[in-house]
């Protein structure tokens, strides 16, 4: 599949070449959507001066040069100094007639390093973690069809002081005969229950602060039973990722104690670098550029006065580790927008300490708060936060309603299926299909509404096209004929033409958002082509043409949506 961009691009630089004399490939013809034409070129506007012309009088030159191409159909100069270009019908009729969506680009040589999800041991996923891990999820499918080699790191909470509390609490539940699973079925309610115990009992406390010594100390019966309620907490992440059909697995995951034998040298280390000093006992390190209160040079507390090592220790160690080992030229943090300013410290330091350098980008996709009807950040009545499994067996419940309304699905099995993907479409499109960074108000029923840019409109359009498809290729011979004659077709045409520029968008910015706004759009033009141009009704030719634009927008829908995650079903 060629994008208009890419087959532009090239002919522009030759005919610029032409009139300055520059080598083809040092020239950027800058191609851009146009609001007039199909494409415009903006290089005249900066080129110009340069070579003694006027932005006019380059512009019209390069459109004189580009009139004879073939693929071109109209080239015209335009105030200030751009280039319109309105491309020949005849390349857009065969690029739809060859089009094939690749499943993956080819290998870019890149490694993008992605830390998503990352929730943490012995507690709830909660919707914060439903959105670091969809969008997280949605990045990692974009960046690799892209052609990046794409490493997933699922980096969970799973050492700290609390897990001593939680191991004694284990023990006390296993000696007195109870269900040693909870924590993979309510992981908060295990939570609490030791936590009650902690404040109340004073021997259980005494016990829990013996059991993260001897924890700390790596010994052995304790790291076990560590050990089996990190798996408890797996198996309940991995109930979660099913249910939201996220491709995380088992070997992905990279939580904080896969540091912790790194953990002392980089201390001495950085101590012996000058970049950390004790103060107070602990052992500290002050990035340059941060001010804490009172206008302070800002800490990150490297290693507790108690000996335990910090969430930005174990941060710095995994950076390094990812540029170090995994030898990312990019890592991505898919993490909440309040730990903003601890990333840029953790940088900061890793750059400082030489460990981290120009080579390797590090990117913050900052991920907005969830909201509830009220504005304030989505709880259930008692205040509690939602746990995510019910907020998806909800919409999916809520999309089983829908579909009950309106489908014609007779089969009860299929109508259950069919809602599980709409359910669970609907509330991950609603996470990308806003801007990451920004707040958005959790609204069930409007995320698995048919209509507005929704996951169940595009999957309620591809299950109309794959009917139409369907049914059209059943009831008479099809000829692989392509011919744009209605304004409608055209406009579809060019949109699925453009899939590739918007995944490149997507995954360049990291926002999963435009991908969605592209798909939606798409939508869009199919409805309005298939509202000015009958298809099973039309004659031969345009009838084989307006079935071939129908397969195109489903291929095209179809991989686009699973750039999202999400599926689409066959009838609905
Ligand atoms: N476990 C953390 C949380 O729930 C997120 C970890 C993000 N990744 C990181 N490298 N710090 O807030």
């Amino acid at each position: 599949m060629i994008s208009p961009f890419s087959a532009v691009r090239p002919l522009a630089q030759k005919a610029i070449s032409g009139i300055l004399g520059l080598p083809a490939a040092d020239i950027d013809p800058v191609v851009r959507e146009s609001q007039f034409a199909d494409l415009q070129l903006n290089a005249a506007l900066a080129l110009s001066r340069r070579h003694g012309m006027t932005p006019m009088e380059l512009a019209q030159l390069i459109a004189d040069a580009l009139g004879g191409e073939p693929l071109i159909a109209e080239a015209t100069a335009s105030k200030p100094g751009y280039v319109n270009i309105v491309l020949a019908d005849s390349w857009i009729e065969q690029q739809i007639r060859d089009l094939s969506i690749p499943t993956r680009l080819d290998p870019s040589g890149r490694r993008v390093v992605v830390d998503y999800s990352s929730p943490n041991v012995a507690k709830e996923m909660h919707v914060g973690h439903l959105r670091t891990t969809v969008v997280g999820d949605a990045l990692v499918r974009i960046l690799d069809w892209l052609g990046n080699d794409v490493i997933k790191q699922n980096h969970i909470g799973d050492w700290g002081t609390p897990f001593g509390m939680l191991i004694e609490h284990a023990l006390d539940a296993k000696s007195s005969g109870q269900d040693a699973h909870e924590l993979a079925e309510d992981p908060n309610a295990f939570y609490q229950a030791a936590r009650e115990k902690f404040d109340a009992d004073e021997d259980f406390a005494t016990r829990a602060r013996l059991r993260v010594v001897l924890l700390q100390a790596g010994d052995e019966a304790t790291l076990s039973l560590w050990s089996d309620l990190v798996g408890e907490s797996k198996t309940y992440f991995n109930k979660v990722y099913a249910a939201l059909e996220v491709s995380l697995r088992d070997e992905d995951l990279a939580g904080e104690s896969t540091y912790n034998a790194q953990l002392p040298l980089l201390c001495e280390d950085l101590e012996k670098i000058g970049l950390a000093t004790v103060s107070e006992g602990a052992l500290c390190a002050f990035p340059e550029g941060f001010k804490g209160r009172d206008n302070q040079p800002a800490a990150l507390i490297l290693r507790k006065s108690d000996g335990g090592y910090g969430y930005a220790t174990t941060d710095v160690a995994a950076l390094k580790y990812r540029v170090q080992e995994l030898k990312a030229d990019s890592v991505v943090y898919v993490v909440g927008s309040p730990q903003a300013n601890h990333l840029e410290m953790v940088w900061q330091l890793t750059r400082e300490a030489g460990w981290l350098t120009p080579a390797t980008d590090v990117t913050h996709v900052k991920i907005g708060n969830v909201l509830g009807p009220d504005n304030k950040i989505l709880r259930t009545r008692s205040g509690k936060s939602f746990k995510l499994l019910d907020l998806v067996d909800e919409a999916v419940a809520r999309a089983h309603k829908v579909l009950v309304e309106s489908s014609s699905l007779e089969s009860p099995e299929e109508m259950q299926a069919v809602a599980r993907m709409i359910g669970t479409g609907a509330v991950k499109y609603a996470d990308l299909s806003v801007a990451h960074d920004t707040e958005y108000i959790f609204d069930l029923d409007r995320m698995v509404s048919l209509s507005g840019n929704t996951a169940p409109y595009l999957q309620y359009a591809v299950a109309r096209i794959r009917s139409l498809i369907e049914r059209g290729e059943r009831t008479s011979q099809v000829t692989n004929t392509v011919v744009i004659s209605l304004p409608e077709e055209r406009q579809l045409a060019m949109s699925l033409l453009n899939f590739e520029a918007a995944v490149e968008t997507a995954g360049e910015k990291l926002e999963p958002h435009r991908l969605c706004a592209y798909l939606f759009a798409l939508t869009q033009r199919f409805s309005s082509f298939y509202d000015a141009a009958p298809v099973l009704n039309a004659e031969d030719d345009a009838r084989s043409s307006r079935l071939a634009l129908c397969r195109a927008t489903e291929q095209v829908l179809v991989q686009g949506l699973s750039l999202l995650g999400i599926r689409a079903p066959q009838r609905m």
